[in-house]
């Protein structure tokens, strides 16, 4: 299987979940989704990961975006666990979780990675659009947690591109000016697309506050 490129379409998958049997771009429907993976039930980090996506609901929610776990554990596993990330991260996780103990999942997205973590998936993250486009991919290491932040960073930018033909600067956050794409040119659609104005600190860098503020 080859790797899943930014821009490729999200591979479509029918795997048993939490949530009984999913159709993946079925049950996507026109949401955006962050498919990730995380090792293994019962342990510490990827506890704390799916507590702290289950705490952010409302923030992927608000953004039109449905999360969705895989780990190649078996479902009965997960319900289980499930119980424990709720006590121990204060939490009630609502995103179903993938039961891919055939690793089919795994496979597809490429998340096992052998050479780092034999027969478990590492921390893949993938955002797909409601075209179901790949538009981030992200792997992380066992031992290394993931910034959910960053992630709803991301969507933010992407989702920003998308409505208002701007990008995002380096350690941009939802608030701070952002960069005109270069490929508008347009004195009209310029004037039209951004009221306030903007910035050419050189041709190809123009600043403008963010549109939709
Ligand atoms: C963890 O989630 O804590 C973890 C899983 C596999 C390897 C290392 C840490």
């Amino acid at each position: 299987m080859p790797t899943l490129r930014l821009g490729d379409t999200a591979p479509d998958f029918q795997q048993d979940s939490t949530e009984g049997p999913i159709s993946f771009h079925q049950w996507a429907g026109n949401d955006w989704v962050v498919l990730f993976s995380h090792p293994a039930d019962f342990t510490p980090v990827c506890t704390t990961e799916l507590g702290k996506t289950a705490a952010l609901n409302g923030e992927f929610a608000r953004r039109g975006v449905k999360p969705i776990a895989v780990s190649v554990d078996p479902v009965d596993s997960h319900h289980e666990w499930v119980g424990d990330i709720n006590e121990t991260q204060d939490t009630t996780v609502t995103f179903p979780i993938l039961a891919d103990a055939d690793k089919k999942v795994a496979t597809l997205y490429d998340m096992i990675h052998p050479n780092s973590l034999v027969n478990a998936t590492v921390r893949s993250v993938f955002v797909i659009d409601p075209k179901k486009t790949v538009r981030l991919t992200l792997t992380y290491p066992a031992s290394t947690g993931r910034n959910f932040d960053e992630i709803l960073r991301v969507i933010d930018s992407l989702q920003l591109t998308d409505s208002h033909k701007v990008a995002t600067p380096a350690n941009w956050k939802d608030g701070d000016d952002v960069v005109i794409l270069p490929s508008l040119q347009d004195p009209a659609e310029l004037a039209q697309r951004f009221p306030k104005g903007f910035r050419a600190v050189r041709p190809y860098l123009r600043l403008t506050p963010q549109p939709n503020k």
